[in-house]
């Protein structure tokens, strides 16, 4: 026996490292279809260690101060060795997570990942997306420019759109009357560490509850249903270690060239990862002429300024915008179809998914602009259809003519 081999036997009598490399990665068996669509998993996982790791980096130079963090992001930016690297990564970071994470969920809604058995994968994956949106929120109004400020202003206020206890709830979040230095300090202590926490906290739930049932695939079939019978290792399945860790060096290499492509040539990507404005110090006396957030939230916002105000009040607006976002929690119980994967569902589910999906895209386009009627109405087209979409799905993915789903996976 090696010496390696004995220091391994010393560790292993103490803590289950073998058993957890095995039960985790060369003995876990994933369906051998999986393809580019699985990649969004892995990749969420690594912008997440680069969002940790810039950030650690960020706050040790970043003051949070509303007198001294805006000029403290333009010292990280010319004066810290690296600092604009470090920045650019983190905000290049914050918006790449939506593009990935959006593309994953994607991929869930096609294969209907979300139903039985992996309800519960679905669920923490909705709660993770809530986390972070309400970590990037907090995180921008560190810089403390313009549009930091007045977003802020703009989605607390939201809150007091609530009944009853809104202008209360309001000045609880800020801790002041309006923005100000108490409310930069909560933000970020939340941004910093209170929501990271939650976070991984929820993808490891998330990853524990894949692993209990084992992943989905582009058909939709449970390989577990195909053992073999001697070695009960399901016939469909490969050993996630080394198949699927070499597979996703491939993806992890290529999201790294389009990263550093935007990190290096266009950090602000025409405005729509930085904004012109928050190059401005906040000025609370200056309101900018047109707030819009972040691409990320625009099919939201727009979803919020397409719905009327009743008797002066925002709150069907606001409502609104939650139940759109709190619908995602239903799906695994508002899909009714025989069959989980796209590829053997009939044209009605396919039609439904792609008016979904164009018009998510055309309000988050909307919500970028400034309101005019025409583009209220179809922000109002748009929203209807995306409430449809869930409303309706219990009707259409029953009588919708599904295919017949093969024994085992195809290619
Ligand atoms: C930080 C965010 C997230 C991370 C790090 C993460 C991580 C992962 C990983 C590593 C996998 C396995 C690989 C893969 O199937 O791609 C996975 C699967 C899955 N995730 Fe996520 N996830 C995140 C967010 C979400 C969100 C927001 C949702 C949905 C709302 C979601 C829903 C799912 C589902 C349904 C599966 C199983 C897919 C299948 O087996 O077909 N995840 N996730």
């Amino acid at each position: 026996m090696s010496k390696m081999q004995k220091l391994l036997g010393w560790v292993d009598e103490r803590f289950p490292l073998t058993a957890n490399y095995k039960a985790h990665l060369s003995e876990y068996y994933a369906p051998k279809n999986f393809n580019f669509w699985y990649f969004f998993g892995s990749l969420a996982l690594l912008v997440l260690v680069i969002q940790i790791l810039t950030g650690i980096f960020l706050t040790m130079n970043y003051k949070p101060d509303s007198g001294l963090a805006f000029g403290a992001v333009e010292y990280i930016m010319r004066d810290v060795k690296f600092g604009w690297l470090i920045r650019y990564m983190h905000s290049t970071g914050a918006s790449m997570f939506f593009v990935v994470v959006y593309l994953h969920m994607f991929r869930g809604l096609m294969y209907g990942s979300y139903r039985k058995p992996r309800e519960l994968i679905w669920i923490f994956g909705v709660l993770i997306y809530l986390v972070l949106m309400a970590e990037a929120f907090l995180g921008y109004l560190l810089p403390w420019g313009q549009m930091s400020f007045w977003g802020a202003q703009v989605i607390v206020n939201l809150f007091a759109a609530v009944p009853v206890i809104g202008p209360d709830l309001a000045i609880w979040i800020r801790g002041d009357f309006v923005v100000s230095d108490a409310t930069l300090n909560r933000f970020f202590a939340f941004h910093v560490i209170a929501m990271p926490l939650v976070l991984i906290g929820l993808i490891v739930a998330h990853l524990i509850a894949l692993h209990e049932v084992g992943s989905n695939n582009p058909d939709g079939i449970e390989i577990k249903k195909n053992k073999d019978p001697v070695t009960h290792i399901p016939l469909d399945g490969i050993p996630f270690h080394p198949y699927y860790t070499v597979k996703d060096i491939l993806g992890v290499v290529v999201f790294l060239m389009v990263f550093s492509a935007i990190v290096f040539f266009g950090p602000e990507m025409g405005g729509y990862f930085l904004e012109a404005n928050n190059f401005i110090p906040a000025n609370p006396l200056k309101t900018p002429p047109h707030i819009a957030p972040l691409w990320y939230f625009t099919p939201f916002y727009a979803i919020l300024r397409a719905v009327p105000p009743l008797f002066g009040s925002q709150f069907p607006g606001v409502a609104a915008m939650g139940a759109s976002i709190v619908l995602l929690f239903f799906l695994p119980w508002l899909d009714r179809s025989k069959v989980k994967s796209i590829r053997y569902r009939g044209w009605l589910y396919k039609f439904w998914l792609t008016l979904f999906v164009i018009s998510f895209v055309t309000l988050g386009y909307l919500g970028l602009l400034a309101p005019t009627e025409t583009a209220t109405l179809i922000a109002r087209i748009c929203g209807v259809i995306y409430f449809a979409f869930f409303i309706l799905m219990p009707w259409y993915t029953k009588v919708d003519k599904t295919k017949p789903v093969p024994e085992r996976v195809t290619g």
